[in-house]
């Protein structure tokens, strides 16, 4: 019997999860079907509840439901606590009808800036602009950093996340306050979802920069201040695949190769 998968959200129809995962399958001859499944708002633990009777045997999870899924887990990935976010967006379905939960973002995120964009994070200057949950979510894979900054529209929330952070030099600041250059600028806010320009100073594009936009589809004002300004721009369409492919390893123990399918998701 064909082995069933999911992602789980809310809205769901644009989702490219089920391409991604369909391709990795083809690939690696593997028999499973990928679908996306609309979650009430209300009711995210019945809808895995259903999948689980149905013979499902994983699920993605996307907005807004990754901190409830954590919740409905009933073991975890060593990653996925230790992050501290308390957000997962794998499900693997286990015997007994057992939830087991692991976040795949953060090693997605590196992934893609380190094998796919060549870019080495050892020893460099770090700025994560917002300080949510998707910036929660990646601190602990940019472990090796010299310096972290993060930068948020409303300061406490930077200096609370700033407070978890034990592994690297950590502080937080304001945007209109941030004064000099950076290696690397990860936007993690979700200020590009409504064409909304952050006020950066230009400062802070350093030589050799490269600017990461954890989201995809679309040019956002800070991708292009930051390619105006010179740095090297990334949207998070590799850190889509990235993660996706963790996933698809955690499910089923092969390792996709990610570079076509972001080739391919690229021309479309
Ligand atoms: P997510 O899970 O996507 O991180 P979130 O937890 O709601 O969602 O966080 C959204 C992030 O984008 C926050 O850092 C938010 O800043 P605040 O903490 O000040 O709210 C940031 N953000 C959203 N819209 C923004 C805007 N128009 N300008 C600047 N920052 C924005």
């Amino acid at each position: 019997m064909i082995d069933k998968y999911a992602v789980i959200g809310n809205p769901i129809v644009h989702s490219k999860s089920p391409q991604i995962h369909e391709a990795f399958a083809k690939q690696t001859n593997q028999d499973i079907s990928y679908k996306t499944v609309l979650a009430p708002l209300d009711d995210f633990e019945g809808t895995v509840r259903d999948l689980i009777i149905q013979g499902y045997k994983g699920a993605n999870v996307t907005v807004p439901f990754k901190f409830e899924a954590y919740k409905i887990c009933n073991s975890l990935s060593a990653r996925a606590v230790s992050s501290g976010s308390g957000a997962v967006n794998t499900l693997k379905f286990l015997n007994g009808g057992k939830v087991y939960g692991d976040n795949t973002d953060g090693v997605g995120l590196r992934n893609d800036i380190v094998q796919n964009l060549n870019f080495s994070i050892a020893n460099k200057h770090i700025l994560i602009l917002g300080a949510g949950g998707a910036a929660h979510g990646i601190l602990n894979s940019l472990l090796g950093a010299s310096s972290i900054m993060i930068a948020n529209r409303t300061h406490e929330r930077a200096l609370e996340l700033v407070m978890g952070i034990q592994d690297f030099e950590a502080r937080a600041s304001t945007f209109e306050l941030l004064d000099r250059p950076y290696d690397l600028i990860i936007n993690a806010t979700s200020a590009g979802l409504t064409d909304t320009a952050l006020p950066i100073p230009n400062i802070i594009f350093g030589e050799n920069c490269l600017a990461y936009e954890m989201m995809y589809g679309r040019e956002t004002p800070f991708m292009a201040q930051a390619r105006a300004n010179g740095a090297q721009v990334a949207d998070g369409l590799g850190m889509l695949v990235e993660q996706a492919a963790e996933a698809f390893y955690i499910w089923r123990g092969v390792r996709p190769q990610t570079a076509p399918v972001i080739a391919k998701l690229h021309n479309a």
